[in-house]
């Protein structure tokens, strides 16, 4: 017999620096190497139309309505999912993916004070949920030093200021609260190797235990 192979969509999110796009990528090299079908992605992106709003919601110097960038993070999305996301679940693979709705929440909701019950609105329309969150945290002191020692390019979000940061941060340990089957805390000032042999214990155990069912919309709560 045939081993049924389990799609398994995760999620990693987490402020500017606190080294969610290092861990995805450890993650997914790491699922790959036990022998299962990943797809790395990221948001905003992952389909060439997101990746055209990435490009230009990132080095536009615009100012926008929160409610306005809110819709173009779930215009992305939408396209994310459409092209990248369904196909790719529907095709047995675990999904990796570097920031998902849940950076809409705290960035745009928390962090510039759109409507979160709009946002909330948003995601059930979607329905799309991820089986697992990564939150990691970490200081927006010590994220700020990262992203400083990195030395590439600023880009729009990492400009605003630090009390941005902290809202971000303030917004995605809210949602820990809020989602707590779905989303797990990860102390992210911990070294690099700590951080990814945490998650990729989580990981593996979910492989052990599925919980039921594909994503849905599950996520109303904001
Ligand atoms: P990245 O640096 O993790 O690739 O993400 C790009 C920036 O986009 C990051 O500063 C967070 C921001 N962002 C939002 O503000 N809202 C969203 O919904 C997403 C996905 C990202």
């Amino acid at each position: 017999m045939v081993a049924r192979q389990l799609a398994l969509f995760i999620t990693l999110e987490g402020v500017d620096g606190s080294g969610k796009s290092t861990q995805s990528r450890l993650l997914a090299e790491a699922l790959a190497a036990a022998g299962r079908p990943v797809l790395l992605t990221r948001e905003p992106g992952g389909a060439p139309g997101a990746e055209a709003v990435r490009r230009f919601l990132l080095e536009t110097s615009l100012a926008f309505d929160p409610l306005s960038e809110s819709l173009l993070h779930f215009a992305a999305r939408a396209e994310h999912v459409a092209r990248t996301l369904r196909p790719a679940l529907a095709a047995g693979l675990v999904i990796v993916c570097d920031r998902f709705f849940d950076s809409t929440l705290a960035y745009q909701g928390y962090g510039q004070g759109a409507d979160r019950a709009v946002i909330a609105t948003l995601i059930r329309l979607l329905n799309f949920t991820p089986h697992l969150t990564f939150v990691l945290d970490v200081a927006p002191e010590v994220a700020r030093c990262r992203l400083v020692a990195r030395g590439t390019r600023i880009d729009r979000y990492e400009r605003f200021d630090a009390g941005f940061l902290s809202r971000v941060r303030s917004g995605f340990r809210a949602i820990v609260s809020h989602y707590p089957e779905r989303c797990i805390p990860i102390d992210a000032s911990l070294p690099v190797p700590t951080v990814h042999a945490e998650l990729l214990a989580h990981a593996l155990r979910y492989f052990r235990t599925p919980a039921a069912g594909l994503p849905g919309a599950r996520d109303g709560r904001a």
